[in-house]
């Protein structure tokens, strides 16, 4: 008897790379569910929309995006294609639950982030003529232990979740509202996960979580620090490099800093968002650290690491920026000299703390960013030419744009093209790094290796 056709499964990911991992075990639990992801939504007979909330207008985009399909999957059904299933997940999904099928019919399936491997069982409920399925709660299972296993990988790097949730309430922030109280993985969870991408070829892990360095995760002898479980997943044969984000300021504690220079597989890279270099808006963030705690641990790292590459988050027009307060941030900026940097205009989240606040005015909002930006540019301008001429280890990851070249990533996190034999692929090797630009580096093999 042949075995059934596969349905054809399309998932479209917004937002961070817990997103990212989080799509590719939605993935993994439909695959064993008899579909198959395909590239293009036009004739899949699943369709999710794995969401986003923190950008601004987040729920609208949705809505609108959700109106396109609603058009694809009619004349999907025109053509004789069939029924398409239209799911909503993520934030988005957590945040708005019922109200999306209120305001699109359309949509079969609305699923929290903690809620993921319960899809297979509420596609069945569908085909069994149940209507629209919403899971928005937190449910007591583990959704990690309840989801399959990973499956063999094309690419060396893979993200690894080990943590979710956040309890600091930054005012600004929906995290805590979308997914809910941190939580950390067990750590024999987290090294059978990671031993198992290790046997599937991967060689370099990210390690994520929304504050995943304040991991505390269940080990032998209590909790183990996310210092301690780096040192363990660097133990794991074939695991070669390890990285970590995002991390809060107030939770990088010394072992972690030590973690950097006495763990040769931790890279030198670190994402450490500040948001603003402002005493006054940081204090009405709750974000309870001062900036010059910031530029002191910031000081720490380098002693201990000394090239390490800082990325940070930034936010402008927070409620109650003044002119001065924005100079404190571009002061910052300046001491931190920052490899990479992402910067964001204040936007309201309902249910904020700091939604209600009155708001800095657009235009200053706008001239604020475009100064930010400008300088952010031209550290990160530095950080790359700076590059130049150095040889660095490369993880080659895919094939590149020009046939014969090979792209992979430099220590620092930088997407290297150099031309290379694909028989590099998933290898570590070292390039001569030639030429810089704004987010990536070109390079040549050395020549034992070439
Ligand atoms: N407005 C603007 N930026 C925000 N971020 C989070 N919430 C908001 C908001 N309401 C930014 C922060 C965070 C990053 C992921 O997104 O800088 O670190
Ligand atoms: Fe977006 Fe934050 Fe949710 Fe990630 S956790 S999807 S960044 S709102």
């Amino acid at each position: 008897m042949n075995a059934p056709t596969p349905k054809k499964m399309f998932i479209r990911t917004y937002g961070c790379q817990m997103n990212v991992y989080d799509s590719e075990r939605m993935t993994e639990a439909l695959t064993g569910a008899g579909y198959e992801a395909v590239d293009a939504p036009e004739d899949a007979d699943l369709v999710l929309l794995n969401t986003c909330h923190i950008r601004e207008k987040a729920a609208e985009k949705v809505y609108s995006e959700l109106g396109r399909i609603r058009k694809m999957a009619a004349e999907k059904a025109e053509r004789g294609g069939g029924a398409m299933r239209v799911g909503v997940t993520g934030c988005v999904a957590q945040a708005e639950g019922e109200e999306i099928v209120r305001r699109q019919p359309l949509v079969d399936l609305v699923v929290g982030p903690q809620a993921y491997h319960r899809l297979p069982a509420m596609l069945d409920a569908l085909d069994g003529g149940a209507g629209a399925q919403v899971v928005t709660d937190f449910p007591t299972e583990d959704k990690f232990e309840a989801l399959p296993q990973r499956a063999q990988r094309k690419s060396p790097s893979a993200f690894l979740s080990v943590q979710e949730g956040c309890d600091k309430f930054c005012a600004f922030c929906v995290v805590p509202y979308t997914r809910g109280a941190e939580f950390s993985r067990p750590v024999a969870q987290v090294m059978t996960e990671a031993r198992r991408l290790a046997a599937s070829g991967v060689r370099e892990v990210t390690l994520l979580g929304q504050n995943v360095n304040a991991y505390h995760g269940e080990g032998d002898g209590g909790a183990w620090s996310l210092a301690r479980l780096i040192r363990a997943i660097a133990g794991i044969e074939g695991i070669e490099r390890i990285r970590y984000t995002t991390s809060h300021p107030n939770d990088m504690d010394d072992d972690l800093i030590a973690a950097h220079a006495d763990t040769p597989e931790l890279m030198p890279y670190l994402h450490l968002p500040v948001q603003s270099g402002s005493d006054r808006v940081l204090k009405a963030m709750n974000r309870k650290h001062t900036a010059e705690d910031y530029l002191r641990l910031i000081e720490r790292i380098r002693a201990t690491r000394p090239d390490m590459a800082l990325s940070g988050d930034f936010i402008v027009g927070f409620p109650g920026e003044t002119d001065a307060d924005f100079e404190d941030t571009l002061a910052l900026v300046e001491a931190t000299r920052y490899a990479q940097a992402f910067s964001f205009k204040y936007s309201p989240r309902p249910g904020t703390p700091a939604s209600t606040a009155e708001q800095v005015p657009e235009a200053v909002k706008d001239a604020r960013l475009a100064r930010l930006q400008a300088s952010l540019r031209a550290h990160q301008t530095r950080f790359q030419e700076d590059c130049v001429g150095r040889t660095m280890p490369v993880l080659f990851e895919k094939a590149g744009r020009e046939p014969g070249q090979l792209v992979g990533r430099s220590p620092y996190l930088q997407p290297v093209h150099a031309y290379a034999p694909e028989t590099l692929l998933r290898r570590i090797v070292p390039v001569r790094m030639e030429a810089a630009f704004p987010n990536s580096l070109s390079g040549t093999l050395i020549e034992e290796v070439a």
